[in-house]
């Protein structure tokens, strides 16, 4: 038997089509159509990056503080990168005259953008063309953004005046326009360390620290951001300049100074200030030397004592000499040329002597260096938690570069600080420039980047005049469903309802709530006729999917069950009580208890309901289980629900709203205006009216009022749009949910603004920026692309003002989106536009209601109150505030106050049932 079936299958085997077998193997290689749309989109991306990618382009540079001040022109050539060598760089060094550097800052920057409008004009650069500048500026600066920077102060041999406080780019840019003729952008500010440690990154990706010993010594290195109280954000790291120069100016550093130290000082342009780098660096170490050759020939220790006028003069030994002197095979002899040329006439012991000042002096500037570095790579070290450091120092400055033992000394030293770290010292070849320019480059991605955000966003920011208009169109759509006896976009339906509640309601009474996140089955009990003396118990059943899209039998059997279980849970299965239903779908009623399903919305889709009463198919499925009864008295919208359970606590609400899964209206009409129910009341008899009023709910008249007859009409707002009148304000991506979702063309103006739907038009908006590279490195991942991820509670979390950054991160994680910070502030930023222009449309809808019944009324001014309920609502950080502003602007002549509903709809259904079986008994 056996033997016949291996027969068979290898039979079988045989007979198989044998592209089949291929198909098998290479079932990998075939693409479906979504496969290739992603690749595509993937390498759409792929081509916007490298498009605007930081590896290519031309910077303009100016380099400003060091030594010299060079203009440059910085191009990476297409295709290689800066990694690979692509940089050309062109430079001219223009001499800054003396009387600049202590005269008007502003004259000093015209001559600044002078020499690049020099530059440009000697290398037959374009004048026209708009061209990218970095700017290297290597004196303290406050910033807050790349392109702004508030001068700290100046230092080295630079004291112009009136720019301390001041932007130094804003200052540039003013220059750059006085001089005239040039079209140039300063994209970003940095100070060489930083600039240096770019330059040196390029090569080397281990480069997380920037050290200048040049005229002015300086530090930068990669600080966690948790760790850096002025700039918003936690997580990843931002190169902070130390400006460590200043190290000592509280005096921390007395007990080394020296005599000679002081004297530099008090000689300086900014005594008191920048003592370490007084002790350090270039601008000071020749003249260190000097003081100390002084002082000693004066006490007879050199030179016989004899002192020449030469040795006397502020500036004659320069760093350039002491490296001359320390300088392995001729520093002896230099040493001697040095000094002859101040007139002295040293022996070979004065010429040993003054040689090892000048080591000492170095010596102990290289070592303090050592210091400060060590300190920065300890605390690098310390942050990251590690036991081992490896990390490269990039360095530039005259010091370093010419003198010959510096370096040796300084990297001898470091590493004998911290033998636990492997530092690699790099010396940045060509200057400060390229570093500055690759941060441009990225200021420039930056800047491209958040334009196309904003454009992206920019359809949701809706005007002012925008929402006028929105807020006309509610109004005419309201108008024109009241008057219209066929279908109508706004469908205005009569609800039966003719008075809110007047605290006189008393009993038992069941309520079913379906059409809102949840199923809930609540037994309220109004005591006495007490008003606030309620009991409620309730129980909350979610409908699975499959039972909302299913046939309407399986529905309604579901819900009965619901109830089932319920009176089970009260032990009440044989009370036989009377019940109000909750239905939040649109429904045509002819009395307070039948309504007809008009169509489905939201997420139900259940065959067999529409155009049938719902409370019949209820009544249906209670009999079909043959278990219970009930007496089902009500059927009401959620938004009538909740004006009549707000209403209870206020009797100036008037007005219901839901804005949850769907959003929706309701408010109270006078009779007179509901055309639409002529039909039904035969002519326009008012007494007919209020003849058919006393077979509903109508109660005692309240005071005041009695005389204006009125309906609740729940008006659907939700349909506003379907005739295409806000296709203005919608855009592509409202067009992929309305598209996408289960009644296609229907409902646009709910599509815009509630829970169901608004984090669907995020998820549309994300995968389109992820399509365009500009979020989740361009990665479009199955999350995704999956429908209903961002649930309205994930979208007020999002939102949340207490969240920091890294909490927004960890809740995308937990949604499967894996993202860096920026892609969190973008997410955010997503949300907030969607969030927000659904909060200032159902303002402008909420504006056109009250306005409606101001003018009812004949009143210049209305006070009244909105009952309001709904997860949007309710859990949103700013919907509410943005819709109850958009409203008080669009009605200024309302006065609105939203009270939240607190037990649902639920306790309002139980009144309306109240009502309506006071008027059966
Ligand atoms: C240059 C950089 O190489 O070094 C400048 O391009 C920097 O940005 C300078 O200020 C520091 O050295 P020095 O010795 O010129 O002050
Ligand atoms: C509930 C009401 O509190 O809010 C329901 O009882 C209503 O009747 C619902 O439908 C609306 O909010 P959501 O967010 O559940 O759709
Ligand atoms: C001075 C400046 C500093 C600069 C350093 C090296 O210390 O204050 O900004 O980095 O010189 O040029
Ligand atoms: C949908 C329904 C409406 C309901 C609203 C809020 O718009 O059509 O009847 O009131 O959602 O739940």
């Amino acid at each position: 038997m056996l033997a016949v079936h291996l027969v068979s299958f290898f039979f079988s085997k045989l007979q198989e089509d044998p592209t089949k077998k291929v198909d098998r193997f290479l079932y990998a290689m075939r693409l479906h159509d979504d496969q290739l749309k992603d690749i595509s989109a993937r390498f759409q991306a792929e081509m916007k990056k490298g498009l605007s990618s930081e590896k290519k382009g031309q910077f303009l540079a100016l380099d400003l503080g060091g030594s010299k001040f060079k203009v440059l022109q910085v191009k990476v050539r297409e295709g290689m990168g800066i990694k690979r060598g692509g940089v050309e760089m062109e430079e001219r060094t223009y001499p800054i005259p003396k009387e600049l550097l202590i005269g008007k800052g502003t004259e000093l920057f015209g001559h600044v953008s002078e020499s690049l409008k020099d530059f440009l004009h000697q290398r037959n650069i374009s004048l026209e063309k708009k061209h990218p500048l970095a700017f290297t500026f290597s004196f303290p600066c406050e910033q807050t953004a790349l392109d702004q920077g508030f001068l700290l102060g100046w230092g080295k041999n630079y004291r112009p005046r009136g720019l301390q406080g001041k932007d130094v780019v804003q200052t540039l840019r003013e220059a750059i326009d006085r001089t005239g003729g040039l079209d140039v952008e300063v994209l970003a500010m940095v100070n060489d360390t930083v600039a240096t440690m770019m330059t040196c990154g390029f090569d080397d990706e281990y480069c997380e620290v920037g050290l200048i010993i040049g005229t002015g010594t300086n530090a930068c290195y990669m600080e966690e951001l948790r760790h850096i109280d002025l700039v918003e954000g936690d997580e990843g790291r931002m190169c902070v300049n130390t400006e460590w120069g200043g190290f000592g100016d509280d005096e921390s550093l007395n007990d080394y100074i020296t005599e000679f130290d002081r004297d530099v000082d008090a000689a300086s342009n900014n005594p008191g200030k920048q003592i370490f780098e007084k002790m350090i660096s270039g601008m000071y170490l020749g003249e260190l030397v000097r003081l100390v050759v002084l002082k000693m020939a004066k006490l007879g220790l050199l030179f016989d004592g004899r002192v020449s006028d030469a040795l006397r003069t502020k500036g004659k030994i320069t760093t350039a000499h002491v490296a001359a002197m320390e300088e392995y095979k001729n520093g002896l002899k230099n040493t001697k040329d040095i000094l002859t040329e101040l007139d002295l006439n040293p022996s070979s012991d004065d010429c040993i002597a003054v040689q090892h000042v000048s080591t000492i002096v170095s010596f102990r500037s290289s070592n303090l260096a050592a210091a400060g570095l060590a300190a920065i790579l300890s605390r690098i070290k310390q942050n990251r938690n590690l036991r081992t450091l490896r990390i490269t120092v990039g360095v530039d400055g005259t010091v370093y570069k010419t003198h010959p033992q510096y370096p040796k000394r300084l990297h001898k030293v470091v590493r004998r600080l911290l033998p636990e770290c492997h530092v690699r010292f790099v010396l940045s070849d060509s200057g400060s420039s390229k570093g500055a320019a690759l941060v441009s480059a990225v200021a420039q991605r930056l800047a491209s980047q958040r334009r196309q955000v904003d454009e992206t966003l920019a359809p949701f920011r809706l005007s002012q005049e925008q929402l006028q208009l929105v807020k006309t169109r509610m109004r005419a759509g309201l108008e024109a469903g009241l008057k219209s006896k066929g279908p109508s976009t706004i469908k205005m339906l009569p609800s039966f309802v003719y008075r809110t509640p007047d605290g006189t309601e008393k009993g038992k009474y069941l309520a079913l709530d379906l059409g809102g996140t949840n199923f809930r089955a609540l037994l309220v009990n109004f005591k006495k006729g007490l008003q606030h003396n309620v009991r409620l118990y309730h129980k909350i059943y979610t409908i699975p999917q499959e039972i909302m899209q299913g046939t309407g039998e399986e529905l309604f059997d579901h819900i009965a069950q619901c109830v089932s279980d319920f009176l089970d849970y009260m032990g009440m299965k044989n009370a036989h009580l009377p019940a109000g239903f909750t239905f939040s779908f649109p429904c045509e009623q002819t009395a307070i208890d039948t309504g007809t399903l008009v169509s489905w919305t939201k997420g139900y889709k259940a065959t067999d309901c529409e155009g049938h009463d719902v409370v019949s198919l209820l009544r249906e499925a209670i009999k079909r289980r043959n278990e219970f009864d009930l007496d089902i008295v009500a059927v009401v919208n959620d938004t009538v629900g909740t004006m009549m359970s707000c209403a209870y606590e206020d009797p100036q609400c008037e007005i219901g709203l839901i804005a949850g899964t769907g959003t929706n209206v309701c408010y109270m009409e006078e009779l007179k205006n509901i055309e639409k129910t002529e039909q039904k009341f035969g002519k326009t008899e008012e007494g007919e009216k209020e003849e058919h009023m006393d077979e509903g709910t109508e109660g005692e008249k309240k005071e005041g009022d009695a005389e204006i007859p009125k309906m609740c009409i729940n008006t659907e707002w939700g349909g506003l749009g379907d005739d295409g009148s806000l296709d203005d304000i919608i855009t592509p991506y409202d067009v992929e949910v309305n598209q996408n979702s289960l009644n296609p063309g229907k409902q646009r103006f709910e599509k815009l603004t509630s829970g169901m739907y608004l984090g669907e038009v995020v998820r549309q908006v994300l995968l389109d920026l992820t399509r365009g590279g500009l979020l989740f490195r361009g990665h479009v991942t199955e999350t995704l692309k999956t429908p209903g991820i961002f649930q309205t509670k994930y979208l007020s979390q999002i939102e949340s003002d207490r969240l920091a950054l890294l909490q927004v991160r960890s809740i995308l994680q937990q949604l499967g989106l894996n993202s860096t910070c920026d892609d969190s502030i973008i997410v955010k930023e997503v949300c907030g536009a969607v969030s927000r222009r659904a909060a200032q449309l159902c303002g402008a809808g909420m504006a056109a209601v009250v306005e409606k019944i101001r003018e009812n009324r004949g009143l210049v001014h209305l006070n009244i109150t909105v009952g309001v309920d709904g997860a949007l609502y309710k859990l949103h950080p700013h919907f509410a505030g943005v819709l109850q502003e958009t409203a008080r602007i669009l009605a200024p002549q309302c006065n609105v106050t939203f009270l939240p509903s607190e037990e649902g709809s639920g306790k309002g259904a139980a009144l309306i049932t109240a009502v309506a079986r006071q008027k059966h008994d």
